[in-house]
């Protein structure tokens, strides 16, 4: 008996009859948000069909403007998951042949930021890693980690690379602004590391600074408000600018310049990014 989102993808599938077969399908996860929005418009753009993840499609304040993008109506389908359910993304990720996890939980203000925001990203990136694993059709899973990974620690260094982490103790004891989500992206992608490794999963790690730019969702994108914060004088986050040397600001219509940490199975970038994209990665 299919699942109800697997009724409406099929759905969509007949209404999109032979551009079915034009394009690979692939998930985004975190599909209503500021990068999640944008990487669905270039993924449709270029024959991709896609498969949004969202908590809640009946939202239309956080989907209206992915429906409206050109080709959603053919190309995208959105399907319900939260991070905080284990097997939530089972069905968006069955047949997909690539998966961009972009969702994360971004409350830096959250009462409970154990259970609001480190437990599901942890346990929301290993979920998805064994949907992929089950699916076994799943060629590259790219993971959107965060500068906040690499260089949150006492002593700033001159230069960073992708060999860096934040460090978690420093980080728990000084509690600043956002420190769960340092504690959350760090502890997340160490985990995906260890699964990718033990798993054979071909994994990849985009490592963006703070990403400014149009945004093309209906509210104001989290990482706005930090990047406006010398304006809006919230001096909170305005610390966290100028407190990072390396804070560089990488403009979302383009590929951002990123650090990129590459475990290759099959050692291509093939299907996640363009031959001319710049990034420093580690093979
Ligand atoms: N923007 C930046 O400057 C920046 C810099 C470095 C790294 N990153 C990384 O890039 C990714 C996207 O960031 P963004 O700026 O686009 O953030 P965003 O606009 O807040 O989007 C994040 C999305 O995650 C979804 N989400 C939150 N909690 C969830 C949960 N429990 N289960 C499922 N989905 C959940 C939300 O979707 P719904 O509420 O609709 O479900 C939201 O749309 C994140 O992984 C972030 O760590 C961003």
């Amino acid at each position: 008996m299919p699942t109800e989102n697997q009724m409406k993808d099929m759905k969509q599938n007949s209404i999109m009859g032979s551009s079915v077969t034009e394009g690979e399908i692939v998930c985004v996860t975190g599909g209503s948000g500021f990068i999640g929005s944008w990487l669905i418009k270039l993924l449709l753009e270029r024959g991709y069909v896609v498969r949004a993840t969202v908590r809640d499609p009946d939202n239309s304040k956080k989907v209206k403007h992915l429906l409206e993008l050109p080709k959603a109506e053919t190309h995208l389908t959105l399907w319900k998951a939260d991070l905080a359910e284990e097997g939530s993304f089972d069905d968006a990720i069955q047949g997909c042949t690539g998966v961009f996890h972009v969702a994360t939980p971004m409350d830096f203000e959250s009462e409970d930021p154990e259970n609001e925001v480190i437990k599901p990203t942890i346990n929301g990136v290993l979920s998805i890693m064994k949907a992929c694993a089950k699916a076994k059709t799943v060629r590259r899973l790219v993971f959107t980690s965060s500068a906040g990974t690499i260089d949150v620690a006492e002593q700033q260094k001159p230069c960073y690379d992708e060999t860096c982490w934040s460090d978690l103790e420093f980080i728990q004891a000084k509690k600043m602004t956002g420190w769960m989500y340092f504690v959350s992206k760090t502890m997340a992608e160490q985990a995906a590391w260890k699964f990718a490794k033990e798993n054979n999963i071909d994994f990849v790690s985009i490592i963006p600074p703070l990403v400014v730019g149009p945004f093309i969702m209906q509210s104001m994108p989290p990482s706005l408000i930090t990047a406006l914060s010398p304006i809006t004088e919230l001096i909170s986050f305005y610390s966290r600018i100028q407190k990072r040397k390396v804070a560089t600001f990488a403009p979302l219509t383009m590929l951002p310049l990123s650090i990129l940490r590459k475990c290759s199975v099959t050692n291509t970038l093939n299907i996640m990014f363009p031959p001319s994209s710049k990034m420093w990665m580690r093979t």
